[in-house]
């Protein structure tokens, strides 16, 4: 299995990211050069999705040092905890941000008595195998979940979990990759994801390179699909996965959860170990990003609500554990009682 595209790639001395904010209209690679410039490709959602955001802002803290000319490991060492709470401030909810930025920084401390010219490629290499672990990773989690798909499944996902939103084939959708492969004859319903439309925009996109079948539906149409026997089957990503099972993802997942249960279907959520959060207890202690208004008053820049009109706009919600039917990770599906089987995904 080959995906023709890559939403990050390390060129020599520079990143260069696919923007998503421009798909699927322009296929634009931009080159990003310094850590000012990870931080606002973060923000903006040029890169967005979990495990991508964290494989970018690990290049991006190397960017940060890399021409530092500091003169012992303490001075240095206070530079890049800079960086690291500076990216950290671009998204709050998805945790494999911090992950990456912390596996880097525990990486230096184990190296704190070796050349600081030494200790910036290490910054790099990190970077490096964090990106490639995470496509390892993807791949496994997509050939652990298609073994939940039956043939001819009708299956039902969420926001963009693929190849952009990781290092590479992603993690719902790597299911529905590894599902289509293996002949499973499936169709896809696809969640246009309000506001920004990452069902609508980048799932579709993947979908068609992919020659996946599916349909795009309104998020509003999801609970009625489900009602009439369309749907065998919810797949959909994580942000952030606490201790106890209680999952944050994009805004919307939680209606389907409930949904799915209220009507007997399976609903599972894909993901990486690096996406688990164990010293959070609970989804109440997940901080979710919020927003601007224009989001949603707007539409590509066009007013769409009288002026003045206020709205809400949290990017996530929390659904509780309660909810999953299992978790597809790159060890294996996670089924309840999750606190206990969670906990031994790490032992
Ligand atoms: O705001 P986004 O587009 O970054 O939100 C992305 C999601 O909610 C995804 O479902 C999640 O990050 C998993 S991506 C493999």
């Amino acid at each position: 299995m080959k995906q023709a595209y890559e939403s990050i790639a390390w060129q020599e001395d520079h990143l260069v990211i696919l923007d998503q904010t421009q798909l699927p209209l322009r296929e634009i690679y931009s080159d990003v050069n310094t850590v000012g410039q990870v931080w606002d490709a973060i923000k903006k959602l040029k890169i967005r999705g979990a495990p991508a955001i964290g494989i970018a802002a690990a290049y991006g803290l190397y960017l940060g040092v890399r021409d530092l000319k500091s003169k012992n490991f303490t001075s240095f060492n206070v530079e890049l905890n800079r960086w690291i709470e500076y990216l950290k401030s671009s998204r709050p909810t998805a945790v494999n941000l911090s992950w990456a930025l912390e596996r880097v920084n525990q990486t230096v401390y184990a190296n704190k008595d070796k050349d600081l010219e030494e200790i910036k490629e290490i910054i790099l290499k990190t970077a490096e195998t964090i990106h490639s672990e995470d496509k390892r990773v993807c791949r496994k989690i997509g050939q652990n979940g298609a073994k939940l798909v039956k043939k001819g499944s009708n299956i039902l996902t969420h926001c963009n979990t693929g190849g952009l939103a990781t290092g590479a084939y992603g993690t719902a959708f790597s299911v529905l990759l590894h599902a289509n492969d293996d002949d499973k004859d499936i169709h896809v319903w696809v969640d246009e994801t309000r506001p920004l439309l990452q069902g609508a925009r980048l799932t579709t996109w993947e979908l068609q390179k992919a020659e996946i079948p599916f349909h795009l539906i309104t998020d509003s149409m999801a609970g009625s699909l489900m009602n009439t026997g369309k749907v065998d089957i919810v797949v959909v990503g994580a942000d952030r996965v606490t201790a106890n099972g209680d999952t944050a993802n994009k805004i919307g997942t939680y209606s389907l959860a409930v949904l799915a249960k209220e009507n007997n279907i399976p609903f599972y959520v894909a993901l990486p170990l690096s996406s688990f959060d164990l010293e959070t207890d609970t989804g109440e202690e997940i901080e979710i990003e919020e927003r601007e208004p224009e989001e949603i008053t707007h539409l590509n820049k066009t007013q769409i609500t009288p002026k003045k009109t206020k709205a809400y706009n949290p990017a996530f919600d929390i659904t509780p554990n309660k909810y999953i039917t299992g978790f597809i990770t790159e060890k294996g599906i996670v089924e309840p009682n999750f606190k206990k089987n969670i906990k031994k995904l790490f032992d």
